[in-house]
């Protein structure tokens, strides 16, 4: 499973790339916003520094400037990967950019019908939002186990399950247990991926125990 990250937070990134675990990252303009920084600035220094796929997502909302502006952000670095909204031009614009061979997000997935269109328009990746989902009483992982389910049914779909809107480490588990393909997780949440009470109450006995014996690694 890819661990991407969800943000536009260039220093957070730059920490967290250091752990080992990013394997891509995914903005939205909602997320550019809070940044408070140039978009496609933002976007270029990102991708100096991850490797993997970078989503910047379209604003326009007809085919034509959907495609336009898919063309430009694909500019700004091989990695990027262009990010557009589940609706009738955006699945036109995921076949286009698609044949171009740019990567593309197809983003606001919230029903299986829908990410069974993103996989027969050549989609590199689908997100469903998770988190959105229960936010209004649906079980967004059970829209992952349908996802999972109908990919599965058909081997010439090459669309990745990229889980979004994850609100906390068990989703990153479900997703994992499910065999979603990659979760997108914020910065906070990746961070709590590590913790537990009992490790730091270990840690703190062992270390306790340690100092009774007075001995020292390293000191001979
Ligand atoms: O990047 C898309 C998605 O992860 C947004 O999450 O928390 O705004 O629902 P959220």
């Amino acid at each position: 499973m890819k661990f991407f990250v969800d943000t536009a937070d260039v220093e957070e990134l730059r920490s967290l790339v250091e752990t080992g675990f990013v394997d891509g990252v995914t903005t939205n303009p909602t997320l550019i916003a809070r940044s408070g920084r140039d978009f496609e600035a933002t976007i270029a220094e990102i991708c100096s520094f991850v490797a993997g796929p970078v989503s910047a997502e379209v604003t326009a909302l007809d085919l034509d400037g959907m495609l336009a502006e898919g063309r430009h952000l694909a500019k700004i670095a091989p990695n990027v990967t262009i990010k557009v909204p589940l609706t009738v031009d955006g699945l036109k614009a995921c076949r286009s950019l698609t044949q171009e061979g740019t990567s593309v997000n197809v983003t606001l997935c919230f029903s299986a019908a829908q990410a069974l269109l993103a996989a027969k328009a050549g989609a590199t990746f689908i997100s469903p939002f998770i988190g959105r989902l229960d936010d209004v009483g649906e079980t967004g992982r059970n829209l992952i186990q349908e996802i999972v389910e109908i990919y599965r049914n058909y081997p010439e779909f090459e669309t990745q399950i990229l889980a979004a809107s994850i609100r906390h480490p068990l989703h990153v588990v479900e997703m994992a247990r499910m065999g979603a393909d990659v979760a997108t997780i914020p910065p906070k949440i990746l961070r709590q991926l590590y913790d537990h009470p009992l490790t730091d109450k270990g840690i703190e006995m062992f270390l306790s125990d340690w100092k009774k014996t007075g001995q020292k690694i390293l000191s001979k």
